[in-house]
């Protein structure tokens, strides 16, 4: 057992009972997605109100629909699957005597493909789309683009991603905010804490008690706000975690 270990075992808590994971680009970036705001990120290539704002939709929706057409071609490709890092937190949910539940910032579905199930999407879902006149949501066969039928309405011009663009708010926000406040282990993975709300969870998890854990390759201008930091690549950092909070 390395010292890190050690230490790592010493902070958390024996009686934990309900986990709490906020995921981010960074745990797919092992598996080959790009991450936003690292060197090479989306950010870099795209400016942000091109296409992940309702008026970039507006003013451009092809390329709204080509950018995520794009990012879904790529996830769907032989090359991408889940890293050790998804497949632990898989493996976490399936063998922690308590409850896990991943809050992913992240639209892949590779959460899923490693065998996650309490998954909260609050930015939404790359393999999705859903009508601006019912909001009903349909997974996407092939690309979405303007032409594409609704089946709600039966006709084109009415489906856009199911992305939660900048300005707009995301998904299931009373749901997180209980399980904040439920939570006894907050661990943070792969994300830059840039974007709110959730960059507020950290502290939402503090306020009730919970001892905090930031995974990341560098610090970032929340670390202060965790209890402890494990710096490292996701794939090599989170097994281990999640092998100690296995561990009796
Ligand atoms: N292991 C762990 N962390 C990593 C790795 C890795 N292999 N590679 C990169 N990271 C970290 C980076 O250090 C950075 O802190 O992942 C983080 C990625 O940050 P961002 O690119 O800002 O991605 P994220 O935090 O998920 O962005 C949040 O912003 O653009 C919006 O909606 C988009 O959901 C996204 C949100």
């Amino acid at each position: 057992m390395y010292l890190f270990d050690n230490i790592i075992e010493m902070i958390i808590p024996n009686n934990i009972k309900n986990i709490v994971i906020l995921t981010g680009a960074g745990i797919s970036a092992e598996s080959g997605i790009k991450t936003f705001r690292d060197h090479n990120g989306f950010w870099e290539e795209y400016d942000i109100m091109d296409v992940a704002s309702i008026n970039g939709f507006k003013n451009n929706p092809e390329l709204v629909f080509n950018f995520y057409n794009a990012r879904r071609a790529q996830l769907q490709t032989p090359e991408v699957s889940p890293n050790p890092a998804h497949l632990a937190l898989a493996e976490l949910e399936n063998k922690f005597q308590g409850k896990v539940t991943i809050i992913t910032q992240n639209v892949d579905d590779l959460h899923e493909r490693a065998g996650s199930q309490n998954i909260i999407h609050m930015h939404g879902e790359l393999l999705k789309m859903h009508c601006i006149k019912t909001l009903k949501v349909y997974s996407i066969e092939g690309v979405l683009n303007e032409s594409t039928i609704c089946s709600c309405c039966k006709q084109s011009g009415n489906l856009r991603p199911h992305i939660v663009w900048f300005g707009e708010i995301p998904y299931r926000l009373d749901e997180i905010s209980e399980l904040l406040e439920e939570c006894d282990l907050f661990i943070s993975i792969g994300t830059s804490g840039e974007v709110y709300p959730a960059a507020t969870f950290v502290a939402a998890a503090k306020e009730s008690g919970a001892m905090t854990i930031e995974q990341n390759l560098t610090s970032t201008n929340l670390s202060r706000s965790f209890d402890s930091q494990l710096t490292g690549e996701s794939s090599i950092q989170v097994p281990r975690l999640v092998k100690i909070i296995l561990t009796p």
